[in-house]
């Protein structure tokens, strides 16, 4: 299962969260990535940039698809590429978490790891942009507002 979503929309929280419920693993793209290429996300970004970030990006999401059951929570930039998005398609259950980019803003207390979370401008046009490609995969979608980690993963768990 993959959860999909804006930075900030608590993809990892309620991954974990749900995992303990259901007593599957789970693991966050992002921390499985900067292990497999020793460096961090933000690093890569600023060293090789974005293109290079997003060939790795794939690499590892069809590494992870191939390994079931397992609780996915990936980068915010994953449905970018058409590759991606068949891989998740394909892959299993998709969760879209939709979070606006104000609430995604004032949940993430340090931008500095988050290369393309610089500006709240920027990322309001992001995270409207990026709507129809997270919809596109989505199974279900739960929304975000207002609520916290536990509320989403008993939402989830319901939709399953
Ligand atoms: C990104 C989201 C980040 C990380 C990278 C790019 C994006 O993951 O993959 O900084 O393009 O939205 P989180 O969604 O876990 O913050």
């Amino acid at each position: 299962m993959f959860f999909v979503g804006f930075m900030g929309a608590g993809k990892t929280s309620v991954a974990r969260r749900l995992a303990r419920i259901c007593s599957v693993a789970s693991v966050d793209m992002d921390t499985y990535l900067e292990r497999r290429e020793d460096r961090r996300v933000k690093d890569i970004f600023a060293e090789d940039g974005e293109d290079a970030f997003r060939a790795i990006e794939t690499d590892v999401l069809a590494e992870l698809a191939a390994k079931d059951p397992l609780l996915v929570s990936c980068g915010g930039g994953v449905i970018l590429r058409e590759e991606n998005r068949a891989i998740l398609r394909e892959g299993g259950f998709v969760v879209y978490l939709r979070v606006t980019a104000d609430e995604a803003a004032s949940r993430i207390s340090d931008t500095s790891s988050r290369p393309l979370f610089q500006d709240l401008a920027a990322a309001r046009a992001r995270c409207e942009e990026r709507l129809p490609l997270y919809e596109a995969v989505a199974d279900v979608t739960v929304d975000t507002a207002g609520k916290g980690v536990a509320a989403i993963a008993r939402e989830v768990q319901r939709l399953l």
